[in-house]
């Protein structure tokens, strides 16, 4: 089966800033893709690639084999959801919701119940005669999402949808989106800055920086297995232990700073004995020890620098050494108390190792709470 969505080597530049850089991408049928990346990599530009409203500098841009690199944005039958939601103010509901079906020249009748449709699909019926003004801005979304699919376009791109939304609406709206597509079976890509988002709404996840995309993979895939310390570093917030490898058995190398040991998976394959390198270890696969470690696990030590309650759990800095903190959550089965000393335990391999090239050994500040 071919793709829904191919981009093809798409470059896209704004003067010196190159926003796109080769993106290649293939979104599956009915498959929810999402662009991850921090602000200004490059996610809107590679979404208005796709509807139009940019041509790249090069590549292509097929939708359901067609390619529509030139073809212009109302022909393309792509429906999309801003950020700001981007609805006509002195429009009524139903009119925002109708008004694709306006452009394209459907019939008064026939728009009007195709919008009233659609606003119930999305739980909004019987707000069809209010203005955006006066609804909340979840309910402001809800519309944007209407006017979205009105068309029943085989294509929707998400740009960001929930960040205008306060925590709770968001988890609400997540789920909106979600259900609505399992429904309506539209092929999409997704952009956010957010990664819990992005893991838990995708099918697969293309990790971006600086216009070029790192990895694409299952959500499970990325956060287990990412390829380049970026990746490692952007998902999970991981603790970090940065030192020198001093041994390798097959793909696992062990990696010692300050004294302290870890195995860890050689992610790139390319470290060697002697070499710098930066492994990246998800807090939940650490633990503290009580009893024996068993022999495919190994024991780090740490003491205990500063709690934080944080209702159904509680976070830990654990310092390493002067200059290496890990944080870790626990149950409140286990206290530890400020200055404690304890024993953290790491699988074999509990962690994985980038080799890191120019900057000195153990210059890591860690990674401590409010840090980001
Ligand atoms: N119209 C524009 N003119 C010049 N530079 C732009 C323009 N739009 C975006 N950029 C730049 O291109 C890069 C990517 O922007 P954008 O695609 O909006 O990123 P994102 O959506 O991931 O935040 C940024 O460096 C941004 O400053
Ligand atoms: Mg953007």
């Amino acid at each position: 089966m071919s793709a829904m969505i191919e981009l093809v080597d798409v470059v896209k530049r704004y003067g010196d800033v190159v926003a796109c850089n080769r993106l290649n991408l293939a979104v599956e049928q009915g498959e929810l893709v999402t662009l991850l990346g921090a602000s200004g990599c490059g996610k809107t530009t590679a979404l208005r690639c796709i509807t139009g409203s940019l041509r790249p500098d090069e590549g292509r841009i097929i939708i359901d084999g067609r390619d529509v690199t030139d073809v212009p944005t109302h022909k393309r039958n792509i429906g999309v959801v801003f950020q700001n939601f981007a609805l006509f103010p002195h429009l009524t509901v139903l009119d925002n919701v109708a008004y694709p079906l306006r452009v394209r020249g459907i019939r008064p009748v026939v728009r009007r119940e195709r919008a009233l449709e659609a606003l119930r699909l999305v739980r909004l019926e019987g707000l069809g005669g209010r203005f955006p003004r006066e609804l909340s801005g979840g309910q402001q979304q809800r519309v944007g999402l209407a006017r979205a699919i009105v068309y029943e376009p085989n294509v929707v791109l998400f740009d960001e949808p929930l960040s205008n939304l306060d925590a709770k609406l968001r988890l609400e709206m997540r789920e909106e989106i979600a259900s609505l597509k399992d429904r309506l079976g539209f092929t999409s890509i997704y952009v956010t800055h957010d990664q819990e988002e992005a893991l838990s709404l995708s099918d697969r996840i293309a990790v971006m920086k600086d216009g070029v995309i790192h990895q694409v993979g299952r959500p499970t895939e990325i956060y287990a297995e990412p390829r380049t310390s970026f990746v490692a570093e952007f998902l999970g917030n991981p603790n970090r232990l940065t030192g020198v490898c001093v041994d390798r058995i097959q793909d696992q190398v062990v990696v010692e700073a300050d004294g302290q040991r870890i195995v860890a998976t050689d992610a790139s394959g390319t470290l060697g004995i002697g070499d710098r390198a930066v492994v990246y270890v998800r807090p939940e696969s650490v633990r503290i020890q009580d009893g024996d470690a068993s022999p495919d696990e190994t024991t780090l030590r740490a003491t205990v620098v500063r709690s934080a309650f944080l209702g159904d759990s509680t976070e830990y800095i654990l310092a390493l050494s002067d200059k290496v903190n890990w944080h870790l959550r626990l149950d409140h089965a286990t206290r530890l108390a400020v200055g404690e000393e304890v024993n953290l335990v790491a699988p074999r391999p509990g962690g994985r190792a980038f080799a890191l090239a120019g900057s000195p050994v153990d210059g890591s500040p860690g990674v401590a709470l409010g840090e980001r």
